[in-house]
């Protein structure tokens, strides 16, 4: 399947297995906002769980909180929000549309690189097995052209932001003849910035209201609150402070489903370290998050690291950990060494001193900070864009499967009576359902023929579906059938919490990261 066709049957198939609804639908929706639904609520909050144990339940030093998402104002003026948290924009003066200029730039050279994908996909049907890909694409003139080619544009456009040079980022696009991707104008307004952040007002009279904004990031209601919980959790330096919670930025371009939203939800972890050990801490991140990512078995392939040409105001080094999403390799998760940027910046704005004392070596420092930040929105969409299969089977038929890993599954189990009318079975499946409900999300599902449930379970992305029939009701057994195998089992009912909780625990899982 084309890639565009294979997201827009992502996009349909969220909407009509429970999982994602474009918000305020009935009024025509509202740009860049989704809800979700009641599937997608359990797959979210799976994630979300799936973060937290790793990252605060199975690190001693590290610990969660939840703060507001209003903050004081002066909080956007200390962390750089208010004066550069800007992205360039450009106008097409034909068509009136928006773009954001360093995403032209990008584009043009995604589509070089999807060249070079062709050349490696020609070169490979070509030599068979003898083909060694790191070999060719270290020497294939042709794909060296194309590679020289991204690497120089990047690199302008890299330092072009970097010194705010916004009239050579248009030179760039004009240079590159690149065209409005909706009608081909060339014809660009100059680039001008545009900051993010959502304004608000807090208080009832138009004298005393005072400016808000919704934060952007979740990561400095950690930093206000560094002291605080050092403090009262008697934590020692290397320690870590994590938050899930919503934050919002007024995107430009905002589209690609869930991938860019003006509203979304953040898992961020900040790491406070002693200064000097950035470089060690930046290694062991990165490699520790890579893990967490691969442990949920969505291919080894899909994820590559980009390390940042251009670094925000705060970092002295940044690397984002890209997925391959249906659209190709993009930012899922960043790891950025924010050194003591943010810390010294409320030191300074509050007046308060916001210093750590090591006792071991006897002396006060402004801790350095190395972050982990992650989408839940976007790591919702790769879990779920990746394990949507459609499947060719021995008979020929086709089925519409959505391999989601069983830990992350919204429903665990469908418990299925084979027979809507036979009492007997109805009240034994409902009787499992009444047991397995404690522990897990299990349904009930009797409507339309056995065959037809399965299938639709698939869709959803149920793990199992356990089938009452009347072999059940003489030797307390029923068949449990798994989603990817199709393979179904005779087992007795009292060895079914086990069967599945040893697919679905999350100790199970987080366990492939050793
Ligand atoms: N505290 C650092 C920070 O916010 P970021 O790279 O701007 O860094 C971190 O954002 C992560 O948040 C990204 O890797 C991405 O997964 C997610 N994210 C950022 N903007 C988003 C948006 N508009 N919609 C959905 N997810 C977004």
């Amino acid at each position: 399947m084309a890639n565009d066709d294979k997201f827009k049957k992502v996009i349909s198939h969220a909407k009509e297995y429970g999982y994602v609804f474009q918000s305020s639908e009935i009024y025509d929706g509202l740009s860049a906002v989704y809800d979700y639904a009641q599937n997608g609520a359990e797959l979210k909050k799976n994630i979300r769980d799936y973060w937290w144990k790793a990252m605060v339940q199975m690190h001693d030093n590290i610990v969660g909180i939840d703060a507001a998402i209003f903050m004081h104002p002066t909080t956007w003026k200390a962390s750089g929000h208010v004066d550069a948290f800007n992205d360039p924009l450009i106008d097409n003066k034909d068509s009136k549309k928006r773009y954001r200029a360093d995403v032209l730039v990008e584009d043009y050279c995604a589509k070089i690189e999807a060249k070079i994908n062709k050349e490696v996909k020609k070169a490979e049907k070509r030599f068979g097995d003898a083909f060694n890909k790191d070999e060719f694409v270290s020497t294939n003139g042709r794909v060296l052209g194309y590679q020289e080619k991204i690497d120089t544009v990047l690199k302008r456009l890299g330092k072009s932001l970097e010194n705010e040079d916004l009239a050579d980022v248009k030179a760039l696009i004009e240079e590159l003849e690149i065209a409005d991707p909706m009608t081909g104008s060339r014809n660009w307004t100059d680039v001008k910035q545009f900051n993010l952040m959502f304004g608000t007002k807090l208080g009832a009279s138009a004298d005393t209201a005072m400016d808000l904004y919704l934060r952007p990031e979740t990561a400095q209601g950690i930093f206000v609150n560094f002291l605080n919980v050092q403090k009262t959790g008697r934590l020692k330096i290397p320690f870590g402070i994590a938050q899930t919670g919503k934050a919002f930025r007024n995107e430009i371009v905002a589209r690609q489903f869930i991938f860019r939203m003006r509203e979304f939800e953040q898992m961020e972890m900040q790491f406070f370290i002693k200064p000097g050990t950035q470089k060690e801490w930046f290694d062991y991140w990165k490699d520790t998050r890579l893990k967490w990512h691969k442990s949920l078995g969505l291919g080894e392939d899909n994820y590559r690291f980009h390390d940042h040409e251009k670094l925000a105001h705060y970092a002295d080094a940044a690397t984002d950990i890209e997925f391959n999403f249906p659209f190709g390799f993009k930012e899922l998760e960043g790891i950025h060494s924010r050194t003591d940027f943010d810390l010294k910046q409320h030191e300074t704005h509050s007046g308060k001193k916001l210093q750590y004392f090591d006792h071991e070596d006897n002396e006060s420092y402004t801790p350095y900070v190395l972050e982990t930040s992650i989408g839940l929105d976007r790591m919702f969409l790769a879990v779920f864009a990746n394990s949507l299969q459609n499947e060719t089977l021995e008979d020929g038929s086709e089925r519409t499967v959505l391999k989601l890993p069983a830990v992350l599954a919204p429903t665990k189990a469908a418990i299925l009576p084979l027979v809507r009318k036979d009492e007997a079975l109805t009240n034994m499946a409902k009787d499992i359902v009444e047991d397995l409900k404690w522990d897990f999300n299990v349904a009930y599902d009797e409507k339309d023929a056995v065959g037809r449930r399965y299938r639709r379970q698939d869709a959803a992305g149920t793990p199992f579906c356990i089938t009452v029939d009347g072999e059940s009701i003489e030797n307390n057994t029923v068949t449990i059938r798994h989603r990817d195998t199709m393979e179904q089992k005779r087992v007795k009912i009292e060895d079914l919490h086990s069967i599945i909780k040893k697919e679905v625990d999350v100790k199970e899982w987080l366990m492939r990261m050793e």
